[in-house]
């Protein structure tokens, strides 16, 4: 009532409501207290022997109960907002209801929060409904690049569900990837080496998830230029992102032609961060979701 558009309306409703209630008490009076006089003048109409115009007054619970919705009616429009812009003596009101129902969810849930940021990994992982928390936050603010199943998509946003990990899985690693975001640089070879040498190492990394054909023209020129970030035998490098080549998981592809693609172009995939957008209670359970 706080809020009505102009201080007429609040007047109106007051009086509205007044002359209601004022109306309503006058016609509950007059009835049970105003016709007593009357009646003992009136002479009542006899219509034949047995019929007559009979006046029985209305049961006296009747009164009661209008009297006590009168004072309800009084008592409330003293406590709560009602006449016109009046706030009532509680100064209730729904606004102010719904921001303190919301500041106690706040302060019931923070507790939560605060002792699920403090848990163990396992004891998080253990409960199942904290997992499923997990898996909305998943499916709110990841999904879209992961995929519905965090299986990875479009040969660009890479499987979370497997047990490779180009940034590393451990708890603290993947925590890491998920704050500060991750940056993959793989340069573009094309203007380094000639197109016959990329072809070469190409064809020299497709081996190597079978330990690496010793006698492969690739493999000098591997060994010089790609060494340093992915390992002399491809074990890869957690802290640049380095793709591990020594398996047959791949993110951009495994077969000759995508290879190719990924050393003449380079490759900079961007994991965003969600430092900013998660608080510390989300990003634990998506990390241990994620590490199980
Ligand atoms: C400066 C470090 C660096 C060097 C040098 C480098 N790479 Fe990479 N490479 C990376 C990073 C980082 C990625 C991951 C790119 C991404 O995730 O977007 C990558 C990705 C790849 C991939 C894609 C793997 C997949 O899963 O699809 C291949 C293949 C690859 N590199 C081969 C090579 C070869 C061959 C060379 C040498 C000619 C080379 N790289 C040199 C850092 C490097
Ligand atoms: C805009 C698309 C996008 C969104 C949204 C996104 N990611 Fe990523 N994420 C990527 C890309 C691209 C990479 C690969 C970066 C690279 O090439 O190294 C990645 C990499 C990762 C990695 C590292 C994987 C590894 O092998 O080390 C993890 C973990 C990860 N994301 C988790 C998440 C989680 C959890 C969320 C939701 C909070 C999320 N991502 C949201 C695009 C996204």
């Amino acid at each position: 009532m706080a809020d009505l558009p102009s201080g007429f309306w609040a007047g109106w409703i007051l009086v509205v409501t007044l002359v209601s209630l004022a109306a309503v008490a006058w016609l509950v009076w007059s009835i049970y207290f105003g016709r007593d006089q009357q009646e003992e003048s009136e002479i009542e109409p006899v219509w034949d022997e047995t019929l007559a115009e009979g006046h029985n007054p209305p049961p006296l619970w009747w009164f009661w109960l209008l009297f006590g919705g009168m004072v309800f009616s009084l008592i409330y429009l003293i406590l709560f907002p009602g006449l016109g812009s009046n706030t009532g003596l509680l100064n209730w009101s729904q606004g102010k209801r719904v921001a303190d129902s919301y500041d106690n969810f706040e302060a019931s849930f923070a507790d939560v929060r605060a002792t699920v940021v403090d848990m163990d990994l396992l004891q998080i992982q253990g409960d199942l409904a904290l997992m499923a928390t997990a898996e909305r936050i998943y499916q709110r603010e990841c999904a879209v690049c992961h995929g519905p199943e965090a299986r990875g998509q479009a040969s660009l946003f890479p499987n979370l569900q497997d047990t490779e990990w180009q940034w590393g899985g451990s708890p603290e690693q993947i925590e890491q990837t998920l704050r500060g975001g991750r940056r993959a640089n793989m340069i573009a070879w094309q203007s380094i080496l000639d197109t016959e040498v990329i072809d070469n190492v190409a064809g020299y990394v497709m081996t190597m998830h079978e330990g690496g054909d010793e006698t492969h023209p690739g493999k000098a020129m591997y060994e010089q230029n790609c060494a340093a970030c992915h390992g002399v035998d491809g074990a890869g490098n957690e802290m640049l992102g380095a793709s591990r080549l020594s398996d047959d998981v791949w993110l951009y592809g495994g077969d000759y032609d995508t290879i190719r693609e990924t050393l003449l172009y380079g490759r900079t995939g961007q994991m965003p961060a969600f430092d900013e957008r998660l608080d510390d209670f989300q990003i634990k359970l998506l990390v241990a979701w994620l590490a199980r």
